[in-house]
């Protein structure tokens, strides 16, 4: 039996296919490639000493579903693919609701077919909205998401609520990520954004290497301790960590569940910066811009659900985050390119 992993050639996809993969299990990858590079698998497979199956193919194209569903043997589907960024959602929500949750009815609709039932999703603290209290906890009501992209997070989020009330067979974690950085430690895989990075620590890592002059701090008059906002930034490798013992942890859910999986501190964009410039031994010149439009100024995971239940912990601190971000972005100044 194989898992089957959508969206695995990208960012966090690419480090729990490595995690699977070193621990023993047989994956198949299904990645249409709009935002990876078939490069991020080879370097997987040589890191872990064994191949995966990488289909290039889209969560949309039922015949190539049904294809891969006939001849490889499914235990279960850890749900990567997806359109990620915030503000390109807000221009083309249409293109974000079809890839996201439209994408996401037709790959559960052929996992029915295939009786394939154990789901793992990709879901976001955005899911939380606008007005939770932090730290956010399960238990909070989801919604007031404020991007189609969050939006296609809590839709499908829905989606996966209601199939898991109607089909008793169907076991489904959403895994709910806070903020992702870093890098495997081997410096072979990690982010690489198209374009213009819309996150920080990529940012801070461009600015580092020489290709972009400075970081803009978006807003310096927060109320929080320094005035820059916080977030709970969490190692991809501890992130694909957590995708382990969700799916160790399926056979004991019923329907659907959800964990927030974050190191449940805050942590302000200033600290990143000087974080980082330890960590690399680089200056990283910065000037405080006008707040973006949509940010909070601060939250945090409550993550002891998935302390307890999952037993799982993050276990890498700000420097090994620092320190594998950089590692990474020094070896690779053009990512997989
Ligand atoms: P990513 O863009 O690196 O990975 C997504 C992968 O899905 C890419 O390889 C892309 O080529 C593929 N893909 C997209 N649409 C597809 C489709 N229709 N068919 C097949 N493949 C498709 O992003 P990531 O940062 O690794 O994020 C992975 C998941 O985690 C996404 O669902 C994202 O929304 C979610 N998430 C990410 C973050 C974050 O900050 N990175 C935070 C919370 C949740
Ligand atoms: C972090 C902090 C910025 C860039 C986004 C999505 C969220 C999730 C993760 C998927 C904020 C500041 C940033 C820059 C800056 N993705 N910043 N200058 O906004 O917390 O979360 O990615 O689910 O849904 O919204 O992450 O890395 O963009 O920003 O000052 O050039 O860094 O204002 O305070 P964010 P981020």
């Amino acid at each position: 039996m194989a898992i089957l992993v959508t969206g695995g050639a990208g960012y966090i996809g690419s480090h729990t296919v490595l995690a699977l993969l070193q621990r023993g299990d047989d994956v198949v990858v299904l990645d249409n490639l709009c935002n990876a590079s078939r490069e991020a698998i080879n370097r997987v497979e040589k890191l872990a000493g064994k191949k995966a199956t990488f289909v290039e193919g889209d969560i949309r194209d039922r015949a190539c579903l049904r294809d891969l569903f006939a001849s490889n043997s499914i235990s279960a589907v850890i749900h990567f693919a997806a359109l990620k960024a915030v503000g390109e959602s807000t221009r083309m929500p249409l293109e974000y609701y079809e890839n996201n949750v439209a994408g996401t009815v037709v790959l559960l609709e052929e996992m029915r077919d295939a009786g394939v039932w154990n789901f793992i999703f990709s879901s976001s603290a955005t899911v939380y909205g606008a007005d939770a209290p932090v730290p956010y906890v399960e238990t909070t009501p989801i919604g007031g998401t404020t991007s189609p992209y969050g939006t296609s997070k809590l839709m499908t989020e829905f989606v996966m609520r209601d199939f898991a009330k109607a089909e008793p067979k169907f076991k489904a974690i959403a895994l709910r990520y806070f903020n992702p950085v870093g890098a495997h430690e081997s410096g072979e895989i990690g982010e690489d954004p198209a374009g213009i990075p819309n996150n920080l620590l990529p940012y801070i890592a461009q600015v580092a290497i020489g290709r972009l002059e400075k970081l803009g701090v978006f807003g310096g008059d927060y109320d929080t301790p320094d005035g820059t906002c916080l977030r709970d930034y969490i190692h991809v490798v501890d992130l694909a960590e957590g995708h382990l013992k969700a799916l160790d942890y399926l056979s004991k859910v019923e329907g659907y569940t959800a964990f927030n999986l974050g190191g449940g501190k805050g942590v302000s964009v200033l600290e990143m910066i000087k974080a980082f410039e330890k960590a690399s031994g680089k200056a990283i010149p910065f000037e405080i811009k006008p707040r973006r439009d949509g940010d909070l100024p601060a939250f945090w995971a409550d993550a002891s659900l998935a302390n307890t239940t999952l037993d799982w912990r993050v276990t890498r601190g700000i420097d090994e985050m620092m320190r594998d971000t950089w590692n990474w972005q020094s070896k690779n100044p053009d990512g997989f390119r």
